[in-house]
């Protein structure tokens, strides 16, 4: 059975005044994700039992409370996750961007889900060394790393290093237009 992250009632300031960030602890794991994290609000907790906690189940995630621009922060198997709703805008500028240009090329369309590029989800520790990047910040409008500057554009893809690589997508899937699994593929739980 899935565990269930519950709807986010509170804010983080982003620059703009309209953006939010949320953070769900849906797994019961720890909370030590670094800096940039520690200012993002709790919002709401369904930790399931210890023994579904270390079987690693797979995480639901209700995409309906999450507005346009906002970013949820969930944790699956102790990781952070950042589940993205993007403005289309954000969307067609991700699909725009030449290859040529990326550091690790890989196309928007390759990142998120066929019929589903609004949302994108992935792992939130940055591919240098693991410091948690803030959404909605540097010139790519991703996020900036705090730790050495890396930036990632709105696709999680790095622009600038010295991260190596981009943010990694999790297994995943839409169980429904609103609700997706963490943690499954294929229909299956992953291993
Ligand atoms: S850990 Fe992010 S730039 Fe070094």
């Amino acid at each position: 059975m899935a565990n269930t992250a519950a709807d986010p009632d509170s804010t983080h300031g982003a620059p703009d005044g309209t953006r939010r960030d949320f953070m769900f602890l849906a797994t019961g794991a720890g909370l030590a994700v670094g800096a940039g994290a520690l200012a993002w609000p709790f919002v709401a907790s369904m930790a399931p039992d210890a023994e579904t906690i270390a079987a690693g189940a797979p995480l639901e995630v209700d995409l309906s409370p999450i507005q346009e621009g906002q970013i949820v922060n969930v944790f699956w198997r102790g990781k952070l996750i950042f589940v993205r709703s993007r403005s289309e805008k954000e969307i067609k500028e991700a699909a725009a961007v030449p290859l040529s240009d990326l550091i690790d090329p890989q196309p928007d369309a390759a990142r998120v889900k066929d019929g589903h590029a609004k949302w994108l989800v992935v792992y939130g520790n940055c591919t240098h060394l693991g410091c948690v990047p803030i959404g909605h910040q540097g010139q790519y409008e991703g996020w900036s790393c705090p730790c050495h500057g890396s930036l990632y554009d709105t696709s999680g893809r790095v622009r600038r290093g010295p991260a190596p690589a981009n943010l990694p997508i999790p297994p995943y899937l839409f169980e429904s237009e609103t609700k997706i699994r963490i943690g499954e593929e294929g229909g299956k739980a992953v291993a």
